[in-house]
């Protein structure tokens, strides 16, 4: 089964000769042709050459409502009318920050930047200015978007990466600025006795723990029982802040992300994707003693298109639905993504593939591997990840779009015909492989 790409082809050509390596993020180079979208609407994309896909990307999480949801698209065209970018203060961001307020467990201020790496650089910056210290504690295998500081770790060599109980930093590209893996400590995650060890051994020194609550960018890797809880309590031991990356599980697992899903209280949080149904908006927020030592003027946090009123009015009216409508969303997104997990678990047992699938249901992850469990990167670089991307090429062929790496994201707009569907061509897919 092989999709006519001509038009993809010939763009991709084109591409070559004016955006350096083909494409505008390295995350969409793809051995072959990358999806060229033409136009995107509920759970489906269709490219330039008229091929439709059921979209289990949803543009890196944000559709959580599907694509162009009308009351997103209404918000944003009235207030595109009205003006779309102001650089000064304006009514609907403080109802924005007073909603995410109400709604995430932990958020007592807000301050808004545009993408997720602008809003984790917030996030160090506060943290070290508030504590004084310089040093981040992160994680092998969690991702903080794509600046210098913290793009370490993130899927190295595990040859290269040192021993699994005590990870050295290893950088993510050329050209990063030495220097930044002095500040870093890397730890295993989900390692309860590297983490405590760490903590003393650099007692003092260490501003920031950062985690992604729920691991989504190696595998969808939920916290061991008490780990998270553990961790809350030690950097409390240590006057460490406590920082959940929430860009991707930010109002995904639930109305307050997944410290609601998961009941555990950091300081700081960040969020991003979908909190704006598919506009450009982030989020840093937290406690107001630690927020609030921003607005002193020491702490530096600015952007010129910080609160822009067009991302803030589809922030509006996203939290909107996620918010006033919460039962249906979450309850479709939990039993759309437990039937998909099900019927993908089905598929393969019938294939007699050794499969995993896991993950909290609105965001999932396919494994090739025997194991019964993946609990942290070294696990997941342990999965057969050439197998994974034969499945991602064999399922666009079918027309199923998925994260490269083996993620699958759910939105409101997936219906159970449309999981029916996925999982047809995925046992198809399978038997190709
Ligand atoms: C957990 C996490 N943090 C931060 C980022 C960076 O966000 P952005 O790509 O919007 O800069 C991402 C992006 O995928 C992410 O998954």
């Amino acid at each position: 089964m092989t999709r006519s790409l001509h038009v993809s082809r010939a763009l991709y050509s084109d591409a070559q000769r004016y955006l350096a390596g083909g494409v505008s993020s390295d995350a969409r180079r793809v051995a072959g042709v990358p999806l060229y979208v033409d136009r995107a609407e509920g759970a489906r994309l269709w490219d330039v050459d008229g091929n439709s896909y059921l979209d289990y990307v949803l543009g890196q999480g944000p559709a959580l409502l599907g694509h162009c949801p009308p009351a997103v698209v209404e918000a944003i065209t009235a207030q595109a009318a009205r003006g779309m970018v102001y650089s000064a203060q304006h009514a609907a961001e403080v109802r924005v920050a007073e909603r995410i307020c109400a709604m995430v467990p932990s958020a007592e201020r807000v301050r808004f930047n545009t993408v997720g790496s602008e809003a984790v650089h917030a996030a160090l910056r506060l943290a070290r200015g508030y504590t004084g210290r310089s040093r981040i504690l992160k994680f092998e295998g969690h991702y903080h978007g794509w600046l210098d500081p913290v793009l370490y770790s993130v899927h190295p060599a595990v040859d290269a990466a040192g021993p699994a109980d005590s990870p050295i930093a290893v950088p993510g590209t050329a050209g990063q600025q030495p220097g930044h893996a002095d500040d870093l400590i890397i730890c295993p995650w989900n390692d309860l006795d590297a983490l405590t060890r760490l903590m003393d051994r650099h007692a003092g020194q260490i501003a920031a723990v950062i985690t992604e609550p729920v691991l989504c960018n190696t595998g969808a890797i939920r916290p061991d029982p008490g780990y998270l809880e553990a961790m809350r309590r030690l950097c409390d031991e240590h006057g460490i802040l406590l920082i959940f990356d929430e860009i991707i599980t930010g109002f995904r697992l639930a109305p307050g992300g997944a410290q609601e899903y998961l009941g555990v209280m950091p300081d700081l949080s960040v969020f991003g994707k979908a909190m704006a149904g598919g506009m450009q908006v982030s989020a840093l927020a937290g406690r107001a003693a630690v927020m609030d030592h921003i607005s002193t003027g020491k702490i530096a946090h600015a952007g010129t298109f910080n609160s822009q009123p067009v991302g803030i009015a589809a922030a509006e009216a996203t939290l909107r639905v996620l918010d006033e409508r919460r039962e249906e969303v979450y309850g479709t997104l939990y039993a759309r993504g437990s039937a998909l997990m099900e019927g993908l678990r089905a598929a393969a047992d019938k294939a007699g593939v050794p499969m995993l699938v896991d993950g909290p249901g609105p965001v999932f992850q396919t494994y090739f591997t025997g194991a019964p469990a993946v609990r942290d990167y070294r696990g997941f670089a342990a999965t057969d990840r050439a197998m994974m991307a034969g499945l991602h090429a064999a399922l666009l062929d079918r027309g199923v779009n998925i994260v490269p790496r083996g993620l699958w994201f759910l939105s409101t707009a997936h219906t159970e015909a449309d999981i029916a569907a996925t999982v047809d061509a995925f046992a198809d897919a399978l038997g190709a492989l």
